[in-house]
C-alpha cells in the first residue's frame, strides 16, 4: 500500500453566519517533508483555510463542504475524542500571536505538560520530551524556566515555545500562521531560521501562512496564492516567482522593490535634518518590572510633529518604556516634561488634558481591543472620552473614523 499524503484539502467551502462566502473552493495538498507557502493580502482568508485544517472555524464562521484529509482521514468527519487526538497529536498549529495561545495562568511547564498528558505521555519520558524540545529552540531547559508564566517572557521566547510544543508531538501536518509577524526585526530572523532549521531535520507536512514574500524565499518548497478566498495560483515557489500565471501574483511581487526603492525614507535624506520644537523629554528613565531594573538611566526627546523609532532587540525594553511615557507603568524613575511640565508617571495622577494628548496603539491588536465590543462600540467608547456626548454626533464620528 502506498502512504497516504500527509495532507489533502478538498473543494473547501467556509461562510460566515450571515451565509457570505469566505473561502471558496479551495483545494491544496503538501507532501511529506514539503513546505507550502500561503499567500496573499489582509483578509483574503488565509488564517480561516489555516485553522481548518485542524477542524476549527472561529466564531462567526463555519466550515460548510469539503474534506481535509490528514494521513488519509478526514479530520472534519471526526467528533469527540477522536477529533481531539488529531488537534495537537496528528496537526499542530503555530499561532501569529504567541501572547494569546497560553493561558495567562498556567506556567509554561504545565502548558506543556498538559499538552504531551492530552496525547499519551507521562513520567520521565514527558520530562526528557519536555527538555528536548525546549534545547530544540534554544531555550533554558530547567525546572526555573519551566515554572515561569507567560508573563514574565518576552514575545519571541513564548514563540519558541509554541514552536517546540507545535513539533513536541511528531505530528503529521504543522499550520503556521504568520508565526514571525508579531515580533521585533531581529527576533523575526532568529525565529525564522529556527524554523527552517526544524522543517528540515523533521518530516512533516508544513502549511506556513505569510504575506512576506521574502520569508517565503526562505522556508517555502511550493507556494499557494490566495485572493478573496480562492486559491489563484499555485506551484512551486521557483515557478510561482519566476512566471507567475495570475494577474494578482504579478502585482503582489512588483510591490517588493518598489517597497524599497520609493518608500518614504529614501527620498528627504538630502534635505538636511530639520529642526524640532521638543514637546516630549525623558530623562533618566529607570523602569523596572518587580526588583528587576529593565530601562536603564535613558533619555531622548520628541519633536512637535517628530516621528522617533525606538528600535532595540527582544525584551530590550522598548515596549516598558513606551508604557512608562503613557503612563501605565508607574514602577519608573526619571522624569517626563510633556509641553514644559513635568508629569507623573501614574496615570491616575495625570490631568485630564494630558490624558487625551496622549495615546497608544498597542503591539497585539487582537488583545487590546474588547472582544464583547463590536468595532463601533470600541471606537465610539473612545471617542466619548473626548468630550462628545450627542449619541448621533458619536455616531458621525465613529463612521467618518472609520472610513
Ligand atoms: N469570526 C469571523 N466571522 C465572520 N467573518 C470573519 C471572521 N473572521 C474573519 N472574517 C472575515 O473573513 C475574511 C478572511 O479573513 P482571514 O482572517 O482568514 O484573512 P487573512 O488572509 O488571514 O488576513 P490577515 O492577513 O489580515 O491575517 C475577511 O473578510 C474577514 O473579515
Ligand atoms: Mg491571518
Amino acid at each position: 500500500m502506498t502512504e497516504a499524503i500527509p495532507l489533502v484539502v478538498q473543494s473547501l467551502f467556509m461562510h460566515d453566519l450571515n451565509s457570505r462566502e469566505i473561502v471558496s473552493d479551495v483545494s491544496l495538498h503538501v507532501k511529506r517533508g514539503e513546505v507550502l507557502a500561503i499567500i496573499g493580502e489582509s483578509g483574503s482568508g488565509k488564517t480561516s483555510v489555516a485553522l481548518s485544517l485542524l477542524g476549527f472555524a472561529r466564531p462567526g464562521m463555519r466550515i460548510s463542504s469539503g474534506k481535509i484529509l490528514i494521513g488519509g482521514t478526514d479530520i472534519l468527519s471526526l467528533s469527540g475524542r477522536r477529533k481531539r487526538a488529531f488537534q495537537g497529536g496528528k496537526v499542530s498549529l503555530v499561532p501569529q500571536n504567541p501572547t494569546t495561545s497560553f493561558s495567562p495562568r498556567m506556567s509554561v511547564g504545565k502548558q506543556m505538560a498538559e499538552l504531551l498528558a492530552a496525547h499519551g505521555h507521562s513520567g520521565t519520558g514527558m520530562k526528557q520530551l519536555m527538555r528536548d524540545a525546549l534545547r530544540s529552540v534554544d531555550l533554558p531547559d530547567d525546572e526555573k524556566f519551566l515554572r515561569r508564566y507567560p508573563f514574565e517572557l518576552s514575545g519571541g521566547q513564548l514563540q519558541r515555545i509554541a514552536i517546540a510544543m507545535a513539533f513536541i508531538t511528531s505530528p503529521q501536518v504543522i499550520v503556521m500562521d504568520e508565526p514571525t509577524t508579531g515580533l521585533d526585526v531581529s527576533t523575526q530572523q532568529t525565529i525564522l531560521e529556527l524554523i527552517a532549521r526544524l522543517v528540515k531535520s523533521s518530516s512533516a507536512s508544513v502549511v506556513y501562512v505569510t504575506h512576506d514574500l521574502a520569508v517565503v524565499n526562505v522556508v517555502a518548497d511550493r507556494v499557494a496564492v490566495m485572493l478573496s478566498g480562492r486559491i489563484v495560483e499555485q506551484g512551486s515557489r521557483r515557478q510561482v516567482f519566476a512566471e507567475p500565471s495570475a494577474d494578482y501574483t504579478r502585482v503582489l511581487l512588483d510591490a517588493i522593490p518598489r517597497l524599497l526603492t520609493d518608500g518614504p525614507a529614501a527620498a528627504p535624506e538630502a534635505e538636511g535634518a530639520i529642526e524640532f520644537q521638543n514637546i516630549l523629554e525623558v530623562k533618566n528613565l529607570h523602569a523596572a518590572h518587580g526588583q528587576v531594573e529593565v530601562v536603564h538611566g535613558i533619555s531622548f526627546s520628541v519633536g512637535k510633529g517628530e516621528c522617533v523609532g525606538l528600535v532595540g532587540g527582544s525584551g530590550s525594553g522598548k515596549t516598558t518604556t513606551g508604557r512608562c511615557v503613557t503612563g501605565l507603568h508607574s514602577n519608573a524613575s526619571g522624569s517626563l516634561l510633556f509641553e514644559g511640565h513635568s508629569m507623573p508617571f501614574a496615570v491616575s495622577s495625570r490631568s485630564k488634558a494630558d490624558l487625551s494628548a496622549m495615546q497608544i496603539v498597542f503591539q497585539n491588536p487582537d488583545r487590546s481591543l474588547n472582544p464583547k465590543e463590536s468595532i463601533a462600540q470600541s471606537i465610539a467608547r473612545a471617542v466619548r472620552l473626548t468630550g462628545l456626548a450627542d449619541k448621533a454626533k458619536v455616531g458621525a464620528e465613529v463612521r467618518s473614523l472609520l472610513d
